[in-house]
């Protein structure tokens, strides 16, 4: 049995919905996987993955099978990854949910949408790029350790999310590590006023809320000082009318979100940003995505 999976990107955290929000992308990797006695990877566009059993992919997929009481001892997997690595668009989460979905069809669907959210979250460690990857849409999501109690919301939106990527990567276990281990009460408030307004500025349509909304004092502050100049990219798309600028996961892609009516706002990005010598950053326009992983 042979099958194609298209697996969207994330973007995580929306500014203050810290490891509980997060949304999918119109932006694709594919995945091609097929049953084998043997381990055999490849990349189908030249992108640099591991190709033995440390590959995300198959360790996912090997995980499903352990869970439904079977052995895995290889698989064909061929690989196009559009999303970049370490740049906060949920590349390890795609990985995840494509050896987990792809796992899952093999054995016959065993697994229901339910078990497949509580997997993907249990190997990424937090639910909110691996279960807007699954399922699409924009997901509030809580993960108590074991189980992800979730809400998916398609959204249609005059929006646009435009992704602003930096050549450089930063490691989500570095952008984790510089986090404080306890918070002021009161910064606890500031984030999860601003978290709920987010989703519920978003859905309702009040994008004038967003900026507001996007302001987080739980993990931007300091994950700002690993991505140099990040707060001028900010500056620049809010001077070009973006409704809020957030960090995307763990960065360093800065994402805008915009009107849809705001046509030129790619093009006036790249201008200013090459202006402010800031060349090594570029901007990609995309839609949320409402459909998740699926078959193609
Ligand atoms: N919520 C996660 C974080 C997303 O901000 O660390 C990145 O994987």
């Amino acid at each position: 049995m042979k099958i194609n999976i298209r697996i969207p990107a994330t973007s995580a955290n929306l500014g203050a919905g810290f490891d509980a929000l997060g949304l999918a992308l119109t932006y694709y990797n594919y995945v091609e996987m097929e049953e084998s006695d043997r381990v055999d990877i490849s990349s189908a566009d030249g992108a640099e993955i591991p190709t033995d059993e440390r590959n995300l992919i198959y360790v996912s997929a090997k995980d499903l099978f352990e869970v439904c009481g079977k052995r895995l001892d290889g698989l064909r997997l061929r690989q196009t990854n559009a999303i970049p690595m370490a740049r906060g668009l949920g590349s390890s989460s795609a990985c995840i949910v494509a050896g987990l979905i792809g796992a899952n069809t093999l054995l016959g669907s065993p697994l229901t949408t339910d078990d497949l959210v509580d997997l993907a979250a249990q190997i990424e460690g937090h639910p909110d790029n691996t279960a807007p990857a699954l399922l699409g849409g924009i997901v509030t999501a809580v993960f108590d350790g074991r189980r992800v109690h979730w809400v998916k919301q398609e959204v249609y939106t005059k929006l646009k999310f435009v992704a602003i990527i930096p050549d450089f990567e930063l490691k989500t276990e570095d952008a984790r590590a510089c986090l404080p281990k306890e918070i002021p009460h009161r910064d606890a408030v500031y984030n999860l006023s601003r978290a709920a307004l987010f989703s519920a500025s978003l859905l309702t349509g009040k994008f004038e809320n967003l900026r507001t909304a996007v302001h987080d004092k739980l993990h931007q502050p300091y994950r700002m000082e690993l991505i140099p100049r990040c707060r001028e990219v900010f500056d620049i798309a809010y001077t070009h009318g973006a409704y809020g600028v957030y960090i995307s996961g763990a960065g360093p892609t800065v994402m805008a979100i915009v009107d849809e009516e705001n046509e030129f706002f790619a093009g006036k990005m790249r201008f200013s940003l090459t202006n402010a010598g800031l060349s090594g950053w570029s901007v990609h326009e995309f839609h949320i995505d409402n459909e998740g992983t699926k078959l193609i």
